[in-house]
């Protein structure tokens, strides 16, 4: 399978760039080769290589300086999307787009279903949730994976941060405790895509997150725990109420996703942070 990765920097495309299948052919590109808001980029990027499936794992991702640049926010969560989408329909591709569960507002009490309503709280869920509806419209082969707490041995993410913080000699800090979601491993969602794309299409909306369920407080204790235990650096960690740590934008209480992608072998927590 011929297969174009746009946004092969981030901490998915890296995670699939390392589990690329023997028989998948990938040209993959950064922003540097292909900008997803020059439309004309795309088509020339089509025409030149003939892919027959495209995984899109670019974004703009920054949550927080999304509040204050909403028009980029706009421009490359769904513009860029619907661009994508609109190649992929004109040349007959299978598009893959990753979105975020952020989507919702994080009232409920059990985990979101595909079929739940969103209703994002932050310019980003709007700008993803834009993308989604842009995609879903304009290319009828494709399919959006929603996701959730994306952390892997790549780029910038909260694992990195607390193991950076401890490395710098920060004996104590302050996690947030009232927001509970599902960190997710960028190489199982890699593996989820992976599994997805050796299926014909079926659902066009998917949500893909590891199984545990936790607060960012949570998650930053069992990560330090288990750097104790292993006589890595580590922090004690407090909780507190996300009132105490102050941001331009209200996150969801609660987004934890019902996943509706099975994979064969998961990662753990515990593997990522030996391969630190
Ligand atoms: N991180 C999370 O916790 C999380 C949670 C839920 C959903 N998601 C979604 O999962 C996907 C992957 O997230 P991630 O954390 O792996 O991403 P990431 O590491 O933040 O990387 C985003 C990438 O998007 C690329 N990009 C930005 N603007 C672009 C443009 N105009 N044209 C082409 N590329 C552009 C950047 O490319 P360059 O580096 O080449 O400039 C960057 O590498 C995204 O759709 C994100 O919304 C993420």
């Amino acid at each position: 399978m011929r297969v174009l990765l746009i946004g092969a920097n981030s901490q998915l495309g890296r995670c699939i760039l390392d589990r690329v299948p023997a028989e998948w052919s990938v040209i993959s590109t950064t922003s540097k080769d292909l900008d997803i808001t020059d439309s004309i980029q795309i088509s020339h990027m089509i025409e030149r290589h003939k892919p027959e499936t495209i995984i899109n794992t670019a974004a703009y991702t920054a949550v927080d300086n999304a509040e204050s640049d909403e028009a980029q926010a706009f421009l490359v969560n769904a513009v860029g999307i619907k661009n994508i989408a609109l190649a992929c329909e004109a040349a007959h591709i299978r598009l893959v787009h990753i979105s975020t569960d952020y989507v919702f507002d994080g009232t409920a009490d059990q985990p979101y279903q595909t079929t739940d309503t969103p209703n994002p709280l932050s310019i980003y869920g709007r700008s993803k949730l834009a993308g989604e509806l842009l995609a879903l419209a304009h290319s009828s082969q494709s399919q959006i994976i929603r996701t959730s707490w994306l952390y892997s041995e790549y780029g910038h993410n909260f694992v990195k941060t607390m193991i950076r913080l401890a490395d710098e000699g920060r004996e104590a800090l302050n996690v947030v405790n009232d927001q509970i979601g599902s960190p997710t491993y960028a190489g199982n969602l890699a593996q989820a895509i992976i599994e997805l794309l050796h299926q014909p299409i079926s659902d066009r909306l998917l949500h893909y997150s590891d199984s545990d369920i936790m607060s960012w407080y949570e998650f930053a204790r069992d990560i330090f725990a288990y750097r104790e235990r292993q006589g890595l650096s580590y922090c004690e960690v407090k909780p507190v109420p996300s009132t105490e740590y102050t941001t331009p934008v209200k996150r969801p209480a609660y987004s934890v996703l019902q996943s509706s992608i099975n994979i064969k072998e998961k990662a753990s927590l515990y593997g990522v942070l030996d391969s630190l």
